[in-house]
């Protein structure tokens, strides 16, 4: 059973990052179930970062072709984001992180929980180049996210991607297929 480290929320960006890293390559390693360590790193980070009152998952729902809520820690979240709405969406369809340092000025900005007034969200590419959705962090605090967050958690998220991928390889070539839910 993995052990959370508390001493984490008070190190360094870099070091936690880097313990957090460690940490995750641990919690996801050879488990196939992507709802499985979805649900593990979205409590790994809510509980290791500081000035936290969201962390979690938007998975690209194929069917509609919205944003639908995956595993996280935090208050209930809208459950449906569009790829037009949102940071989230904006994320998703531009697929690069986005830092926002006051959300009430992000136009078209979805407030889940009132509380929240900054947020970083990474979009989550497989290997095969297919969006999976992304992660989504929301603080309470104004710029409580920066370059190294943003930084951190792409290298987070390709922990990841890698775990997913590593244990969803088809047998015959090696390609990805899609992941187990
Ligand atoms: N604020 C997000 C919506 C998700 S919640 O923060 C959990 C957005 O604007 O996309």
């Amino acid at each position: 059973m993995h052990a959370l480290n508390d001493d984490v929320r008070s190190l360094a960006k870099p070091a936690l990052y880097e313990e957090l890293e460690s940490s995750l390559r641990g919690l996801l390693a050879g488990e196939p179930n992507l709802i499985a360590s979805a649900a593990n790193m979205a409590s790994l980070l809510y509980w290791s970062l500081p000035d936290l009152n969201w962390a979690g998952f938007y998975l690209l729902d194929e069917a509609s072709g919205d944003l639908l809520v995956g595993p996280f820690h935090g208050k209930p979240a809208c459950v449906r984001i569009p790829l037009d709405k949102g940071v989230c969406g904006a994320s998703a369809s531009q697929r690069r992180t986005l830092v926002v340092e006051d959300v009430h000025a992000f136009p078209g900005h979805i407030a889940c929980d009132s509380a929240s007034n900054s947020e970083v969200v990474v979009p989550i590419v497989l290997p095969e180049g297919r969006l999976l959705g992304v992660l989504d962090l929301d603080s309470p605090l104004l710029k409580r996210f920066d370059q190294q967050d943003a930084r951190g958690l792409e290298r987070l998220v390709a922990v990841f991607v890698a775990a997913i991928a590593a244990t969803n390889s088809s047998g015959k070539d090696g390609s990805f297929v899609t992941p187990h839910v």
